[in-house]
């Protein structure tokens, strides 16, 4: 059976998230909704771990998460490979180029018919590895380097 997809919104996402679950639901896709809810005011960085930490343990296959740019909380998903997308190429070439594992759609940017468009073409496309994964180990060689350089404060 495939893993479920991981799903989070904030308050600015949460009607696109009810959106693309009810379009899961209708495709037969299997999902589990980390939140948020209702439409109350949540901050994105909380939302965003749950369904990262589930992609991360291989219980979720990938991430749909949602805020109001879907910006914010790309940022803070960037512990899985996260985008940010509200074309359709580039939902489906960051899957086959980036082996992005998070879509992030912005509440107040794409409308529920692109969205789902995106979510079709970014579930549907695979990563194709080759010259993309000596790319995608750079990426996460920069990402390395980053935490080891960080500091306190
Ligand atoms: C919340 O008002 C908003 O800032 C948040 O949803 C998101 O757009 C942040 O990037």
């Amino acid at each position: 059976m495939a893993k479920p997809v991981a799903l989070g919104a904030d308050h600015g996402g949460f009607e696109l998230k009810e959106a693309v679950k009810r379009h899961l639901e209708e495709r037969g896709i299997e999902y589990r909704d980390f939140g948020t809810h209702t439409g109350e005011a949540v901050d994105y960085p909380d939302i965003a771990l749950p369904p990262c930490d589930a992609v991360v343990k291989g219980e979720c296959s990938l991430a749909l998460l949602f805020c109001g740019t879907g910006v914010g909380i790309s940022i803070a998903a960037n512990k899985v490979n996260a985008c940010c997308c509200s074309d359709v190429f580039s939902a489906k070439y960051t899957r086959m180029h980036n082996d992005a594992n998070a879509l992030c759609m912005g509440g107040r940017v794409v409308g529920p018919g692109l969205a789902v468009e995106l979510v079709d073409a970014f579930l549907a496309a695979g990563f194709e590895g080759g010259r993309h994964a000596r790319r995608v180990e750079k990426l996460a060689a920069i990402e390395a380097r980053e935490r080891g350089g960080r500091t306190a404060g």
